[in-house]
């Protein structure tokens, strides 16, 4: 391994933003490598406003493997973590800084222990896909330090075997996670259907409605979905195809019905699944009475809503003047301070996976 008497630390910090689903993954047809029953889309956020932070860090001094998430030491041995470790590691090639005399082997690195800081900007498990970034970064950052020569299609491979939506968190714009036909889950990758300069004008903005930690799980509430809900048979692929188009025309219309109909229907399918599952409130509910009122005013859409496996809104805007006027319906129907208590953040969605270290 060589290093002046072995004194020597290597260190990677990655930074990757959160996505939001349009067309949501929902259930899972292989828990263990987390395939999917669906395919999904969805689009990456802005690295500065909903991001994870990652420093990897290898030492021989080191004498196992720990983690940090936000500054508090956590367990690194829950299931999600230990496969994105042990499918990085059986990829790590070898790594040589003949300046500072460290030569690190291939096998080497499956002796060598892993120090590892996380910190979200924003709310851990509230609905805003925190597992997402957080796996994506981790896998991202990891595959530099070893020196993994994988592409990035075989990178969210593996970062969904941490959590599913992170696979579309390792490409910026707009992303589509292929649910594949293997069952050792190898076509089972994200690919990214345009960038994020594609489409520019559009402006995402997420009303916080509640920045607490969600009741259930995605995990377990997808479990229960699959196993008792009969609605989950009708979740249309159909929707995908037209998705993709929406896309690559830039039609803003069809784009806000597909969304706005995609997270109906998964909501209808938690409310279907035994026990129910809530992840809507009553605020969410309003934000879309006002949205769909908006809409229908209008005569074509102007702003598309999701909500994933929370209350909070995610609102996009076909333009920053609709997201102007946006924010300040939304301050006028719910006000800060108020017993809405809604907090809202202005996201545009131009993101890039960030290596910052
Ligand atoms: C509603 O990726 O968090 O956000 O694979 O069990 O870790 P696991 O679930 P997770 O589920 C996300 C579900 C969703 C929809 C989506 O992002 O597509």
């Amino acid at each position: 391994m060589g290093g002046e008497s072995e004194k020597w630390a290597l260190m990677v910090t990655g930074r990757t933003p959160t996505n939001i689903a349009v067309i949501k993954y929902w259930g899972k047809r292989d828990e263990t490598l987390i395939l999917p029953i669906n395919d999904s889309i969805s689009v990456t956020l802005d690295p500065d406003h909903l991001c994870t932070t990652t420093t990897v860090s290898v030492s021989p001094s080191f004498d196992q493997d720990r983690m940090w998430l936000n500054g508090k030491e956590i367990s690194l041995s829950v299931g999600e973590f230990q496969s994105c470790l042990r499918e990085i590691r059986s990829r790590a090639t070898d790594f040589e800084d003949k300046k500072k005399g460290i030569k690190i082997t291939k096998d080497d690195w499956q002796k060598l222990h892993l120090h590892i800081a996380s910190y979200n900007n924003f709310p851990t498990a509230a609905g805003l896909a925190s597992s997402a970034a957080g796996l994506a970064c981790l896998v991202f950052s990891l595959a530099k330090l070893m020196n993994v020569k994988e592409d990035y299609g075989q990178l969210s491979a593996i970062a969904r075997q941490g959590s599913g939506s992170a696979c579309r968190s390792l490409y910026g714009g707009f992303v589509k996670w292929i649910m594949g036909k293997e069952g050792d889950g190898s076509d089972s990758i994200a690919v990214q259907l345009a960038d994020e300069n594609h489409w520019d004008e559009l402006v995402i903005i997420i009303a916080v409605v509640s920045a607490r930690q969600k009741e259930t799980s995605s995990t377990s509430g997808m479990r229960d979905t699959v196993e008792t809900s009969l609605l989950i048979q009708h979740r249309a692929p159909k929707r995908i195809i037209q998705m993709e188009d929406a896309i690559k025309n830039r039609d803003f219309p069809s784009f806000a019905r597909l969304a706005c109909a995609d997270s109906n229907q998964f909501h209808a399918v938690c409310l279907d699944t035994y026990p129910p599952i809530f992840y809507m409130n009553d605020t969410s509910h309003r934000i879309i009475s006002c949205v769909e009122k908006w809409n229908r005013a209008e005569g074509t859409p102007q702003v598309a809503y999701t909500f994933d496996a929370g209350p909070n809104a995610v609102l996009v805007a076909r333009n920053r003047k609709t997201a102007a006027l946006l924010l300040q319906r939304l301050l006028f129907h719910f006000p800060p301070q108020s017993d809405t208590n809604l907090d809202s953040y202005v996201i545009g969605d131009k993101t890039i996976l960030q290596d910052v270290g």
